[in-house]
């Protein structure tokens, strides 16, 4: 949600910025924009819709040869995406230009006192807000960092701020407060941005900036400040990926590609994470056993993709541990008053490690005194920073806004945490954890067989293509996932998709079947409970005896389930609980090839944003 790009160096400050917009094209946005400092110069340009437009109207904007400047990709909250809306924001004198990402809460109040004085808005953003402070605070001591620091402190909300001035041309100023923003280290030359994947190309050296901090980069070096002035620093890191990861390696879209990196993704996140007494290993670690051991409770804070994985975690901490589990979505947690306390774990999950609703649950869960363990795909961003302990997915960089391999990761990562809350407290023995172990370290293999053979998964989903609605159904771990499918497909296709528990369909949703409706059933391993696997097939049954066409996804060997569906999908054997790493495969081949049959744009669906950075 917004990228954010500032540079200054040696190199061509437009080709630099604009490079860094493009790879944070994934973030999702509806408007672009730069502005460029150069000798007492300030030029700007900024259109609606694609990086396309923007660089089209380049020429005509006669922007300043310059090494110095900040670029936007902006997806809209107050404002509707258009040329004028887009960011930079002017000063009112036209000194300063300023981009944001967040929401300033509040601005109303803001914008009435600078109207008060006299001062004009042309856009209906909260952002301008913040350029017509800067401006006014820049103007009396000509001190760039000193006015950024004074306009934090009237400012609400999430914020990141980058801003330039034409009379100070190599400098970039940068704030944050909820929002993402992260240093890029060159030689002579230094990077703000959203995340690393916009100065992957020019350093690997990143620093991680905290909480309510205040930087400025020149050429010459950079320096960190808190909120109220005083001098603080990062923390520095190496970037452990690199160009190639953020590229689409012969793949048409970058969403085929993650598809194909699943196996990949799940073996490093399980690499190495078992120390020689079967003890899983957390990346960063806040607490003692004893405080695993005190838990009497778990909830798991999620959205959307990851709120799945989190659905499925649920039945895997409850068997292996017999601890009650409860998953709830990120954005109702708080609103509901949750009994927590100490002896409560908060499993926090997101791939970006910056998704407001999350974060925002995650402090609501730390003032009750709850212990919070993130698992995240993003090294340095703010979920982990704030949590007791970090399981890290090592999934890369996923560009398409639609999640794959962070799903199959994040779900390696919580099978991982429900195992060691087990070892831990002794429900089960070493050598029960080792053979779940053993499966999973089997499971990569597993989806690399099942993704050689997808063709006839394509197939299907062209010959769904011209029905217009594909409902899901699944019982169990099958549920969830019968979830993701359908999120997956509304998503891409923006057709009506959607997810059903099989065993609720007769109470209700079983209207909605009429002849040849798509139905994706999601069945369990026969050789599991075998109660579950005749329930699925009843629902089949149902379904079937009202018209519909069935897919069923369904265990290699399940002879029974090809008598009662229309279709089969075949995947590799595995124990119940683990079945979703496989299952879900399918369903995302299926979202993409339909999406792509209707013409839809997988990698970058309209009106998403890949990091949801506000409430
Ligand atoms: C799903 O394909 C989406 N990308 C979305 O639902 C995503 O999972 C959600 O916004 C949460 O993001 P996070 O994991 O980065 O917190």
């Amino acid at each position: 949600m917004c990228g954010i790009v500032g540079y200054v160096g040696q190199r061509k400050a437009v080709d630099v910025v604009l490079d860094g917009l493009r790879r944070l094209e994934y973030r999702g946005y509806d408007s672009a924009g730069v502005a460029l400092v150069a000798d007492g110069t300030l030029g700007l340009a900024k259109k609606a819709g694609k990086l396309a437009n923007l660089e089209a109207s380049l020429d005509e904007a006669g922007l300043p040869e310059s090494t110095c400047g900040i670029g936007h990709t902006r997806w809209a909250t107050h404002g509707v995406p258009s040329d004028r809306n887009a960011h930079p924001h002017l000063s009112a004198d036209g000194g300063v230009a300023l981009i944001h990402n967040g929401i300033i809460e509040n601005f109303g109040q803001l914008r009435g006192e600078l109207e008060a004085e006299g001062l004009h808005f042309v856009s209906e953003t909260d952002t301008e807000v913040a350029a017509q402070l800067l401006g006014r605070e820049y103007a009396i001591d000509g001190d760039l960092t000193e006015a950024m620091t004074r306009v934090c402190a009237r400012l609400e909300g999430a914020f990141t701020l980058l801003a330039v001035a034409a009379d100070d041309p190599d400098t970039v100023v940068g704030a944050r407060r909820n929002s993402p923003l992260v240093v890029g280290v060159g030689e002579g030359e230094y990077f703000l941005a959203s995340d690393v994947a916009a100065f992957i190309a020019y350093t690997t050296e990143a620093i991680e900036l905290g909480q309510d901090r205040i930087v400025t980069i020149t050429r010459e070096g950079l320096s960190v400040r808190d909120f109220h002035g005083n001098p603080s620093e990062g923390r520095p890191y190496s970037v452990d990926w690199d160009l190639t990861a953020a590229e689409k390696g012969g793949y048409e879209t970058f969403m085929r590609k993650e598809i194909n990196e699943q196996p990949t993704a799940v073996a490093d996140t399980l690499r190495g994470r078992i120390d020689g007494s079967g003890q899983i290993v957390l990346d960063e670690v806040r607490m003692s056993d004893q405080d695993f051991r005190d838990i009497d409770k778990v909830f798991i804070i999620a959205c959307g993709t990851s709120y799945h994985a989190g659905l499925v975690t649920k039945y895997a901490i409850e068997h292996w541990t017999r601890i009650p589990c409860e998953v709830e979505l990120a954005s109702e947690f708080r609103y509901r008053d949750p009994v927590l306390d100490r002896s409560t774990l908060v499993i926090a999950i997101s791939q970006s490690g910056e998704t407001m609703d999350t974060l925002m649950a995650l402090r609501h869960a730390k003032d009750q005194k709850a212990r919070v363990l993130s698992i995240s795909n993003t090294v340095g961003s703010t979920i982990p920073r704030e949590s007791d302990a970090v399981l890290y997915t090592r999934a890369g960089i996923e560009v398409a806004v639609a999640s794959t391999k962070a799903f199959l990761t994040q779900l390696a990562a919580c099978y991982l945490v429900g195992l060691h809350l087990a070892q831990i407290r002794g429900i089960m023995y070493a050598d029960e954890v080792k053979a779940v172990l053993d499966e999973l370290v089997a499971t990569p293999d597993k989806i690399n067989m099942l993704l050689k053979d997808m063709e006839p998964v394509r197939d299907l989903a062209r010959a769904s293509a011209e029905f217009g609605r594909v409902l899901f159904i699944g019982r169990h771990v099958g549920y969830p996932v019968a979830l993701e499918g359908a999120l997956k497909l509304k998503e891409l296709a923006y057709i009506h998709a959607e997810g059903f528990a099989a065993g609720e369909l007769k109470h209700g949703p079983i209207s909605l079947i009429e002849a040849g409706t798509p139905v994706i059933a999601i069945v369990p391993s026969p050789r599991g409970r075998s109660l579950l696997h005749d329930k699925i097939l009843s629902n089949i049954q149902e379904v079937k005896a009202r018209g519909a066409k069935v897919i069923a996804v369904c265990e290699a060997g399940d002879d029974i389930t090809g008598v009662h569906a229309d279709h089969v999908i075949e995947t590799p054997a595995s124990p119940t609980l683990l079945a979703p790493l496989l299952t879900a495969v399918p369903l995302q081949e299926f979202a993409a090839e339909l999406a792509t049959a209707l013409g839809r744009d997988i990698d970058q669906p309209r009106n998403l944003a890949k990091s949801v950075t506000v409430e």
